[in-house]
């Protein structure tokens, strides 16, 4: 399963990189916001530090619109994945990107059909937001399982990116199912290197060796 960092934070995005573990980049028009860049210069420094798929989204409503939006995005590096809502719109939007040979990834999907809607237009990626759904008492890695199972029944092609993870549960739930890929924010990425056996041990370990007084270096 693929990790991708859900983040516009350029310093977090490299911290992570170092480690081997990132194998893209979300960003959407919030994180934007959060980060204070501008959105062609972040995403192309983004694009210059990770090798794998950046998401950057169109922020217009119709779709000849998007589709200018998504070919200037797409001409900032060969590895923008464009991403677009899951509305008619994006739909038609994605189809347009895909036959021309870029990665589309489609967000904000909360349904089944909606994912469904997204692999017959030949999507990259999907973007379920399993967050938002647990948010009003649904359960967002249901809906994680039913694509799965969709998406094999019919052979589709298109990678399940599950989206708005808020814990690493949701990670390791994504990771059961057999999710592509998971994007989650630094601080939950992090987080799954914690265990307190693993910090218990390591101290007593810490401790016995300086008992011996002996060095490695
Ligand atoms: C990523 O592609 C999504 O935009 C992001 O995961 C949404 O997360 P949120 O629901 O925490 O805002």
């Amino acid at each position: 399963m693929k990790f991708f960092v859900d983040t516009a934070d350029i310093d977090a995005i490299a911290e992570l990189n170092a480690t081997g573990m990132v194998d893209g980049v979300t960003t959407n028009p919030s994180l934007i916001l959060k980060s204070g860049r501008d959105i062609l210069e972040v995403t192309k420094e983004i694009c210059a530090l990770v090798k794998g798929p950046v998401s950057a989204e169109v922020v217009s409503l119709e779709a000849d619109d998007m589709i200018a939006e998504g070919r200037k995005l797409a001409r900032i590096a060969p590895n923008i994945a464009v991403k677009v809502p899951l509305t008619w719109a994006g739909l038609k939007t994605c189809k347009t990107l895909t036959d021309e040979g870029h990665m589309v990834n489609v967000t904000l999907c909360f349904s089944a059909n909606q994912a469904l809607l997204a692999a017959k237009a030949g999507a990259t990626f999907i973007s379920p937001f399993v967050g938002r759904l647990d948010d009003i008492n649904l359960d967002g890695m249901d809906l994680i399982g039913d694509i799965r199972t969709i998406y094999d029944n019919f052979g589709f092609e298109t990678q399940i990116l599950v989206a708005s993870v808020r814990s690493v549960n949701h990670v390791t739930q994504s990771a059961l199912i057999g999710a592509d890929v998971v994007t989650a924010p630094p601080a939950v990425l992090k987080k799954l290197a914690d265990h307190p056996l693993t910090d218990a041990g390591l101290a007593a370990f810490m401790a016995d060796w300086a008992k011996t007084g002996q060095k490695i270096l």
